[in-house]
């Protein structure tokens, strides 16, 4: 989708923004009147009241430049936020993108305000066709050209720099949960993050060896069952001079069928998205390359295949990880926490950061606690949580804080070893995050997101939201980083 800001376009499609209580807005009064009084009498005749999302669908006789015009309800123009005009960029994709017609012009009226609806039309124009082969013209959206008509056309683009940044963060986390497993594996992810070097990342891969070589054993440990060999790439934005980095952790589990605790059948494909903690840290980095935001920020993303296998770990199996700590493996399937356990280490020790922020499709448990609206947030800084907290009207991501504690922690006692990797059936997603913090010394700023239940949604989703992934994480990091270490 090709997005632009005029201060007047023609267009096939015209898009109006109509308050709540439907008069007709000043943008439309000339296409009224060229089109005899069509706008004003669908007004009159049809159920509309200028309810937020509401759309009415005008078509223009021939001595109209525009072929349709769409008068897309606001709703209170009070009530109105960058939301709102991100949804009405959104629906309006949503309902016209299949329409036959090429372009679309909508009128806004303050540039902030064009720039959140043309974020809405890039979230909502995305698409994943990479393996239809049989596509016909029909079945392929032609809308090509979204305009947003705004007086400042020049302070709307200034805007929309960073969201654009951030919605092609989006855009990515998005194209590397759709990809199959078979095409996306430890080495094909860490390839596509290798490839962020032409945005300006810096990015270092390390295998099996190397992870042996710095004591692995709980990340490795995981991998062991796959022929595919296990990575950790490391991606780095140096956009903050000598400051210390904030490090962003994430789950890519690639595909997890449980391994030796096998998951079962049915719905079992879904797991080649469990690599979404990995991709949202993925899509992050592009987006602060993009904006070249004014931090230090390090991407660490732990690679790996959960396979069963002659050669796969078992349950009773003691793990060495890399800070020492010994994990008796109790059930094969809680594997994403052991993974993450050796990446936050090896972050926290190679890096000083000022803070750790890990984001893990973790936890079945936190589906049934959140649903598919907010992801679980657990921190041992209240500084930190509230500024993810603080980044979550700006970028539309919800989270929630949940509590940690000793009582929880104690649930991971084992008989064998230094913990174990499950709590019990109570309290699931607590004791996972207890589980990592484990991982990270007490005076370092820790965040933990458990994205199971957003990463990809059933039930109602936003028109901003329209493949399988929702993309979750990269707006919300870089707002967060934005407004908490840079200036
Ligand atoms: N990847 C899953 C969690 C998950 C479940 C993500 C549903 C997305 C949707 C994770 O590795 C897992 O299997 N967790 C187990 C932990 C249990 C064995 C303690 C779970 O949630 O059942
Ligand atoms: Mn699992
Ligand atoms: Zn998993």
């Amino acid at each position: 989708m090709k997005i632009s800001f005029k201060s007047s376009a023609n267009a096939d499609i015209q898009a109006m923004i109509v308050d709540d209580g439907a008069s007709l807005p000043d943008a439309a009064k000339a296409l009224d009147e060229a089109s005899g009084g069509l706008l004003t009498e669908a007004l009159a005749a049809e159920r509309f009241t200028g309810k937020l999302g509401q759309q009415a669908i005008v078509v223009m006789p021939k001595s109209v430049e525009a072929r349709r015009v769409v008068l897309i309800g606001g709703g209170k123009p009070a009530d109105r936020k960058p939301a709102t005009y991100e949804r009405i960029g959104a629906e309006l994709v949503k309902s016209q993108a299949m329409s036959g017609f090429k372009s679309l012009a909508l009128s806004v009226d303050a540039p902030e305000h064009a720039a959140s609806a043309a974020a809405g039309a890039k979230l909502a124009a995305y698409r994943f066709d990479t393996y239809f082969t049989k596509l016909k013209d029909d079945q392929k959206p032609n809308l090509t050209d979204f305009t947003v008509i705004t007086e400042e056309a020049s302070a709307a683009e200034d805007a929309f720099v960073p969201l654009d940044a951030e919605t092609a963060g989006t855009c990515l986390a998005r194209d590397l949960m759709n990809e199959p497993p078979n095409v996306l594996y430890p080495e094909s992810f860490a390839a596509r993050a290798k490839a962020l070097e032409a945005e300006g990342l810096e990015v270092e891969i390390l295998g099996e060896e190397k992870m042996k070589a710095l004591g692995m054993g709980s990340l490795l440990g995981v991998g062991q069952g796959s022929i595919r060999e296990s990575q950790l790439a490391i991606m780095k934005w140096n956009g903050g001079g000598s400051e210390d980095p904030v490090c962003l952790v994430g789950k890519g589990v690639c595909f997890d069928t449980g391994g030796i605790s096998l998951k079962p059948g049915a719905g079992m494909e879904d797991m080649k998205g469990d690599m979404g903690g990995a991709a949202a840290v993925t899509g992050a980095m592009l987006a602060l390359a993009r904006r070249k935001a004014k931090a230090n920020v390090i991407g660490l993303i732990g690679l790996v295949e959960n396979m069963p296998d002659g050669n796969a770990i078992r349950p009773g199996d003691i793990l060495t990880s890399a800070s020492g700590q010994t994990i008796e493996v109790q059930n094969t399937d809680a594997e994403g926490r052991l993974v993450l356990a050796d990446v936050l280490w090896y972050a926290q020790e190679h890096f000083k950061p000022r803070a750790i922020v890990d984001l893990a499709t973790l936890t079945g448990a936190i589906v049934i606690s959140l649903g598919h609206e907010h992801a679980g947030l657990f921190s041992n800084n209240d500084e930190l949580a509230g500024a993810i907290e603080g980044a979550v009207e700006a970028s539309g991501e919800k989270v929630w804080r949940l509590p940690l504690g000793e009582a929880y922690d104690g649930l991971l006692k084992s008989k064998f070893a230094d913990m174990r990797n499950i709590g019990g059936r109570a309290a699931g997603s607590i004791t996972a995050a207890q589980f990592l913090q484990r991982f990270v010394n007490k005076d370092v700023a820790w965040a933990h997101l458990d994205i199971a239940g957003v990463a990809w949604r059933e039930g109602n989703k936003p028109a901003s939201d329209p493949s399988w992934p929702s993309g979750f994480g990269p707006r919300l990091l870089s707002r967060m980083i934005a407004e908490k270490y840079e200036g």
